[in-house]
């Protein structure tokens, strides 16, 4: 006999009807960060849409540097212990994220002074233990995220390019591959599609590739402000990458509904906001929403434009209430993603479904 059960197929937390993982199957993985101790830091209806929609995860914090190895004899491995258990469970392939950045990282790693072979020293004991504890159970690590200056020169000034030199990108690689040969490994930055830190991506990849080093893809963040999307240079980006023999994926797509200052994912920015500038307090207004909608469908038809050069599309956080652009660069209530605050799918999750190229 078939029963239907409201409390499951309540369309309100949308954990029936068409998934984004199945619709996107033959195209590329649906994926989304979380954060805090899972399955705890989720309520039933997250998991349930957890579950339902993505098909494959990225710790939203806790496997970057300072949370997990924040003083050099001492690691917190609770949360990424707790994902990693929890994806294999529901046999959700992870996302390392990440091994070396110069945000999220402690002091005493690359500290001013204490030299190459002291800062390599702590490089190598980071990723052989971080990386090597999750060996086999990972799927890919952005081993190095935003290593590349938002202008001028090639690399950003940052305490390991200061203290290793430009090649920490090459060791940071090497030393990954070494802690878990099978995991895909990866460079993860944002604004890189943009013509300027584009070019000077594809020199940093180039170098790594001519030099022997071992990269599998390259992940454009995609923390784009509505209305602001460089359409034409997400293309251009995704094509170059790909001809470099690379995997491209969308690490960590959220579309601000709210102004912001232009700093990309800058996470050392931070601005006030007024209440009044607190604009979609009460909710996102349907013309906003539409506008976001009709962006994030054109988004999802270019990534799959050319098929098999995206692999990945990741979202930063499961629903709107989980989003970091509530609190970054400020406190305001935004609506980036898919899913609203009550998991409910919003008009983005109906258009970016009506683009997608079918179940596998
Ligand atoms: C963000 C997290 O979402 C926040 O919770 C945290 O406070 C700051 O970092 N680029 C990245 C991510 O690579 O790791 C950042 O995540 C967002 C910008």
């Amino acid at each position: 006999m078939r029963r239907v059960s409201h409390s499951i197929a309540s369309p309100k937390t949308s954990i029936v009807g068409p998934s984004l993982r199945a619709s996107f199957a033959r195209q590329f993985l649906v994926g989304t960060c979380v954060g805090g101790v899972l399955p705890a830091s989720l309520d039933a209806s997250e998991r349930g849409l957890l579950r339902h929609h993505f098909n494959v995860l990225t710790p939203e914090n806790c496997m970057k540097p300072g949370p997990i190895h924040p003083a050099p004899e001492r690691f917190d491995f609770t949360a990424s212990d707790a994902l990693v258990s929890f994806a294999a469970e529901h046999e959700m392939p992870v996302v390392g994220h990440c091994l070396c950045w110069h945000q999220q990282s402690p002091d005493w790693m690359f500290e001013a002074g204490i030299g190459r072979q002291a800062a390599l020293s702590q490089l190598r004991q980071h990723i052989h233990a971080v990386a090597g504890r999750y060996r086999g159970r990972i799927l890919g690590w952005d081993v190095v995220n935003e290593a590349i200056a938002d202008a001028g020169d090639a690399l950003r000034d940052t305490p390991a390019a200061r203290e290793i030199g430009p090649d920490f990108i090459e060791r940071a690689f090497e030393l990954a591959r070494e802690a878990d040969p099978n995991a895909e490994l990866y460079y993860n930055d944002y604004n890189i599609e943009r013509p300027a830190k584009r070019e000077r991506t594809l020199s940093l990849l180039r170098r790594l590739l001519a030099s022997g080093v071992r990269v599998d893809g390259v992940g454009i963040q995609g923390h784009w402000q509505l209305g602001e999307i460089p359409f034409d240079d997400i293309r251009a980006a995704i094509e170059a990458f790909a001809a470099l023999g690379l995997k491209v994926m969308i690490t960590e797509l959220d579309l601000d509904v709210v102004e912001r200052p232009d700093c990309s994912a800058d996470i050392s920015v931070q601005r006030a906001y007024a209440p009044a500038e607190d604009v979609y307090r009460d909710g996102l207004p349907a013309p906003i929403a539409s506008q976001q909608a009709a962006a994030y469908a054109r988004l999802f038809q270019l990534f799959g434009e050319r098929p098999g050069a995206v692999s990945r599309v990741s979202f930063w956080g499961l629903h709107d209430g989980r989003s970091w652009l509530n609190t970054w660069p400020g406190k305001r209530t935004n609506h980036p993603l898919l899913f609203d605050r009550g998991c409910r799918p919003k008009a983005a999750f109906e258009a970016v479904l009506g683009v997608a190229g079918g179940a596998a």
